[in-house]
């Protein structure tokens, strides 16, 4: 059976209490559109709120800590999330590797942590505008997730990739369509790789950079795309189920 679109909000270091009232109303949205898998990532301070106001929709970290606890002031472990309500954990996102100087290998120990506590895992990856400008996107890319994909048993299972060209994110430039079909398909060459022909195929490859409603049809249609991961077109309700609403209306593959 086909996969069902998987739409995630990162709300990145947005969100206070007042801002429940939206997650309720996404959360009611995608009771009404199961034809896509919807889920939000808050901050760190929201994820037990969230996980107590919404009932349809997944509720993830943004990070975590690849220890299980001890001395390490203000970072979060995986376990600590799991206990607060979240399923999964965005991870290797471009920006965490720019402000806190993330390495890939961070990020898979980041990401077999994750897994180890039960968690699924949505991967980050993609390359600057100079690396794109300078024709080695691909190997780029390819170079990130090899490094950075835990190699566990079953990690297939619970892992999401994300596909998210620095350049595009919260710019409103966004990938040509045929620019994304061809990174996912090598992303998808890769997968089956690691994983084998049984599982690499069946982990998606989400899209990210300046998704919104007016785009998303046309990226999400497009071949080895399973869903979208959106930054300021989650803060609302509105704009971030105009996204779900344009995954859910694509003819079933
Ligand atoms: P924007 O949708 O704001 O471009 O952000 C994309 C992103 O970084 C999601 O993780």
């Amino acid at each position: 059976m086909a996969q069902r679109p998987y739409i995630v909000g990162n709300w990145k270091m947005n969100g206070t209490r007042a801002m429940l009232s939206e997650a309720r109303a996404i959360d009611r949205a995608a009771q009404r559109n199961m034809k896509v898998e919807v889920a939000l990532a808050p901050p760190y301070t929201l994820i037990h709120a969230v996980h107590r106001e919404v009932e349809q929709i997944g509720v993830g970290a943004q990070d975590c800590h690849p220890g299980e606890d001890g001395p390490h002031t203000g970072d979060v472990s995986a376990t600590m999330l799991a206990d607060a309500g979240a399923k999964f954990v965005i991870l290797g996102h471009s920006e965490r590797r720019q402000d806190h100087g993330e390495s890939n290998e961070l990020i898979r120990q980041k990401a077999e942590s994750a897994l180890a506590a039960g968690m699924r895992v949505i991967m980050c990856c993609g390359e600057s505008d100079a690396t794109r400008q300078s024709g080695k996107a691909e190997k780029f890319v390819l170079g990130q997730l090899r490094a950075s994909l835990p190699v566990m048993d079953d990690a297939s299972e619970r892992l999401t990739v994300a596909y998210e060209p620095i350049w595009a994110i919260g710019t409103g430039k966004t990938a040509t369509v045929a620019d994304v079909v061809e990174m996912h398909t090598a992303i998808r060459g890769l997968l089956v790789e690691l994983f084998g022909a049984e599982h690499g195929p069946e982990i998606r490859i989400l899209y990210g950079g300046s998704v919104k409603p007016d785009n998303a049809r046309d990226l999400l249609g497009a071949a080895e795309v399973g869903g979208a991961l959106v930054g300021g077109a989650s803060l609302t309700a509105d704009s971030f189920m105009g996204i779900a609403l344009a995954a859910g209306e694509l003819p079933e593959s």
